[in-house]
């Protein structure tokens, strides 16, 4: 008899995943949904209740594995190569933050602090756990970029631009060299999403409010909505799917 029930080409039965920024938000529910996925996760960022607060709502946190590390520091990356002891099947680098401020105010140790973590950090991560041979042949690496830097901006989020708007000229280059070894690298760029990351203090609860219903679809993405498409591009059912930044954002860029 056929079993459709165990047919699921989205699985991640079997696979090792790194996810960063795992402590909340995007990274904490991409590191759930891909344990409930079948997967094995690392899962890393600084604090360390928020880490295990992720893990206990994972499936079977026994098998899943915490690394405590700041990613803007050389010991921290390191620190996360040297806990890998298996290559991995897919990364996920979902760590990153703000600084909401006016163009005329940034300064040179803004752009070296928020390139560092959101620019610098995901790509030497990955540079290392290659030389480590830590990442498997065929394996998926994914980077949560934005619609920030690449469709659109807003006022005050130049440092943020600018720094999503290179991981995504990253993805595509790192794309065409690591083919070669059929590592394949995506990003996903969502729009708003209900996240720690809206609590920087510089828009209130109201202006969030009015400013969700700018969205075509009438409110901000939920974490898990990113998560899901984190899944398709770490499962073999994009085994064709790299160099692609795959837009999710409630329809707001088609206005
Ligand atoms: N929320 C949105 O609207 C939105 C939209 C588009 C893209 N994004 C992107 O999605 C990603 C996740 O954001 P989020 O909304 O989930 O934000 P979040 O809830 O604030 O989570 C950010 C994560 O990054 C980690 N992190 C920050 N700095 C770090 C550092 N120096 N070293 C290690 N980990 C660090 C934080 O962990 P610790 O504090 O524990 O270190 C936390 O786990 C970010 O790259 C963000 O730019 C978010």
């Amino acid at each position: 008899m056929n079993n459709m029930t165990s047919y699921n080409p989205f699985s991640l039965e079997g696979k090792r995943i790194l996810v960063t920024g795992a402590s909340s938000g995007i990274g904490r529910a991409t590191a759930i949904e891909c344990s409930r996925m079948g997967a094995t996760v690392i899962l890393t960022a600084r604090n360390e209740q928020r880490l295990q607060e992720t893990l206990s709502q994972m499936t079977e946190p026994a098998k899943h594995q915490i690394v405590v590390a700041d990613l803007g520091t050389e010991d921290g990356l390191l620190s996360v190569v040297n806990a890998v002891s298996e290559p991995l099947n897919g990364v996920v680098h979902s760590a990153g933050f703000t600084i909401p401020k006016p163009f005329q105010f940034v300064t040179a140790k803004d752009m070296d602090a928020i390139m560092d973590v959101n620019y610098k950090a995901p790509a030497l991560l990955t540079q290392k756990l290659l030389k480590g041979k830590k990442i498997s042949k065929g394996a998926s690496i994914v980077f949560i970029s934005s619609i920030s830097g690449v469709w659109v901006s807003y006022i005050a989020g130049s440092l943020y631009s600018g720094s999503k708007g290179a991981v995504n000229g990253l993805v595509k280059g790192m794309a065409i060299e690591l083919a070669a070894k059929q590592i394949r690298v995506n990003c996903v760029n969502p729009g708003m999403i209900e996240t720690a990351i809206l609590e920087n203090g510089v828009i209130t609860e109201e202006q969030l409010q009015e400013d969700a219903k700018r969205y075509p679809l009438g409110r901000y993405g939920k974490p898990e909505e990113v998560a899901h498409a984190v899944i398709y591009l770490l499962s073999d059912a994009a085994s064709w799917v790299t160099g692609s930044n795959l837009l999710i954002d409630g329809g707001y860029t088609l206005l």
